[in-house]
């Protein structure tokens, strides 16, 4: 399995997942501060979904390519620009690929940018040798992700907001109920150890940094239970149906007993961080 489409996830994956006003922009400034990548770089994108990274690019006149297993999920992407008053001048191509294998040429780019996609990808080692093959020497990778109080690991204590205690308590009751992270995934979240060990291991300067602080929309409890019991998050996608079910029980009960106010929204807060990788001269 080359990793995991996300096509029944395009219709509500920027409601779930999406940016607070003005988050995706300090990214993108981060992410151009840190490079030094001028507007006339081209900038490439694994698994660039419905473009919630690169939208803020594109809009500021950026070279952009995107490649994702999801025609659906770049359909957003395309539907949002679509009639944006300066969409004529926009530098912009998106392919259905899979990033262990892209249509491209060497050296082809001089920023290469993996957000949330290799702990799809069961060869996520191949994917890291391609985005090395198509920058050119000195460009950079830059694989990041979000990093947020209870996003992949419970957490709890009183100053938790209830949104992020009900998500974190479902990962809790998966670990009870034994739900493994599903097979053909690499199961590797953020800068997981490994991936800087491999980075290193191809001979790349490799660095760890937050860039920029992110806000998220509100959401109530009641909002996130939902989201769970719809299986809106890939790591449910695989759960078998007595499984969820079970979860969704267990989850039941702790909600009704530990969530003080199910309809009161609130927002998370988290920070952008990367790894980065160079090859070579910067030149
Ligand atoms: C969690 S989404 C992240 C999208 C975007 N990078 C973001 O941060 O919002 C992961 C995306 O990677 C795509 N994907 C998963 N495995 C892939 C592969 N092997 N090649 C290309 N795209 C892949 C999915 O279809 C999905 O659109």
């Amino acid at each position: 399995m080359p990793g995991i489409s996300f096509d029944r996830a395009a219709a509500y994956y920027d409601a779930t997942r999406g940016y607070g006003e003005g988050s995706a922009e300090r990214i993108r400034d981060a992410i151009v501060a840190y490079t030094g990548i001028g507007q006339g770089a081209r900038v490439l994108e694994l698994g660039v979904g419905t473009g919630r990274i690169m939208l803020p690019f594109i809009r500021a006149g950026y070279d952009v390519t995107g490649v994702d297993l999801s025609q659906a999920m770049m359909d957003r992407l395309l539907a949002q620009i679509a009639g944006d008053p300066g969409r004529a001048g926009y530098r912009v191509e998106l392919h259905q690929a899979d990033i262990t294998a892209l249509p491209f040429g060497d050296a082809a780019f001089d920023l290469v940018v993996a957000v949330h996609v290799l702990h799809l990808v069961d060869d996520w080692r191949a994917a890291l040798r391609e985005a090395r093959r198509v920058l050119r020497p000195g460009g950079w990778l830059l694989i990041g992700h979000d990093s947020a109080p209870g996003d992949g690991r419970p957490i709890g204590g009183a100053a938790v907001p209830e949104p992020t205690l009900v998500r974190s308590q479902w990962l809790r009751l998966r670990e009870e109920l034994g739900v493994a992270q599903p097979a053909g995934r690499s199961n590797m979240w953020g800068s997981d150890r490994r991936l800087s060990d491999e980075l290193a291991s191809l001979g790349a300067r490799v660095e760890e940094r937050t860039l920029a602080a992110f806000q998220r929309p509100p959401i109530t409890p009641r909002e996130m239970f939902e989201h769970l019991r719809e299986r809106m998050y890939s790591s449910d996608w695989q759960t078998s149906d007595d499984v969820h079910g079970e979860l969704i029980r267990r989850m039941g009960a702790w909600f009704d007993q530990h969530i003080a106010a199910p309809d009161t929204p609130s927002a998370t807060a988290g920070e952008f961080q990367v790894l980065s990788a160079r090859w070579g001269d910067p030149g």
